[in-house]
């Protein structure tokens, strides 16, 4: 059989780094309240001139290093991202073009905090199919440029990067052995970027109601949030014939830790088999579960045959999860 087995990771943080207390100086907030309630310690934050297709086609670099693929033999790029450099056309042509990615399809994908998994889900698809051999799945975003620095609410929740890993076409029994994809528009404005798209077109007024920054109900987020990941989570398990106990890893999307420990309470997973960074980089969005992925890889922590248990969720809401025996 077929299967898409990841070969190779790579991660991208900007240098910048700001803490809870570089806040403090221009925020009603502090770094105690900020901890307590998230986990949060410092983030990432791109500086003038650098931009998602850069953090991106790091990311997407480092990965391809590792696997030793060249970017001519890759067949598609995947961009899971809602921050894009421009409303279009797609970030993942700007990275086919910075890579040199000459054969390569290249396209984003936007399911917010959920893109990476989404993303990951289509590539898999592809190569299951037969219809592609060597695809680049990347999570890149800059949620500094579309939050509102003086909302406390929100702006402290957030940091930029990317993450990215190489699928390639496997015999056998490794790689991502299923995904599963779920969303709910029916509560679209609990977490959402009101413009400027085609419905709510840019004007000064809407800038000046900061109609283009994102909104967030944080409270309605978090039971949704939580409610959801524990379930894709088990359904994953389930369609696998697995249970908790064969999880050696989870790696759930890193939005904030009262979230994380809720969930993996909530499924019966014990603290060493979960995967917590959301204290270094806040939530990056669709580069969450990449970067972290990145990181337990390149620290020589996964063994081949280990099973990881990959959950997200996102604004649409969109919720996913995967199951990928290393
Ligand atoms: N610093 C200090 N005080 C603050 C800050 C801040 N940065 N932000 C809010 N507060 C205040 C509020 O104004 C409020 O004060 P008040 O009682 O005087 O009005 C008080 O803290 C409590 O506010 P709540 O919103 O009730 O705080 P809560 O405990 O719910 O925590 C949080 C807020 C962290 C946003 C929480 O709701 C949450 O984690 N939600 C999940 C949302 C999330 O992570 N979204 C990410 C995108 S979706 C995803 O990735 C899954």
């Amino acid at each position: 059989m077929i299967r898409a087995r990841i070969t190779g990771t790579g991660s991208y943080a900007p240098e910048k780094v700001v803490t809870n207390v570089d806040l403090e100086q221009f925020l009603d907030t502090n770094d105690e309240w900020i901890r307590t309630r998230t986990g949060i310690v410092e983030r990432h934050l791109v500086v003038e001139g650098e931009n998602t297709s850069d953090l991106a086609t790091k990311a997407g670099r480092r990965a391809l290093e590792m696997a030793g693929v060249d970017a001519a033999d890759l067949d598609l790029i995947i961009v899971g991202t809602i921050t894009g450099d421009y409303p279009w056309p797609a970030t993942a042509c700007i990275v086919q073009s910075n890579l040199g990615a000459v054969n390569a399809g290249a396209f984003d994908l936007s399911a917010a905090c959920s893109g990476f998994l989404y993303a990951l889900s289509t590539g898999v698809d592809r190569i299951m199919a037969g219809n592609a051999k060597k695809i680049l799945v990347i999570g890149a975003e800059v949620f500094s440029r579309i939050v509102d620095w003086n909302d406390r609410n929100t702006c402290v929740l957030f940091g930029d990067g990317a993450g990215a890993v190489v699928l390639e076409a496997s015999e056998g029994d490794h790689g991502v052995l299923s995904t599963h994809l779920y969303a709910d528009g029916t509560q679209l404005e609990l977490l959402y970027q009101p413009g400027f798209g085609t419905r709510v077109t840019p004007s000064a007024e809407g800038i000046a109601r900061g109609d283009h920054f994102l909104k967030m109900q944080g409270n309605e987020v978090f039971k949704v949030a939580v409610r959801n990941m524990a379930e894709v989570a088990r359904i994953a398990l389930e369609a696998n014939g697995m249970t908790t106990k064969d999880v050696s890893l989870f790696i759930p999307h890193q939005a904030n830790i009262r979230i994380l420990d809720a969930t993996a309470k909530r499924i019966g997973l014990k603290d060493e088999q979960v995967y917590i960074n959301v204290d270094r980089f806040g939530n990056t969005s669709a580069a969450t579960i990449p970067i972290a992925l990145d990181e337990v890889n390149r620290a020589g922590r996964l063994k081949t045959g280990d099973i990881l248990l990959l959950d997200a969720f996102g604004g649409g809401f969109t919720w996913a999860a995967a199951v990928i025996r290393w």
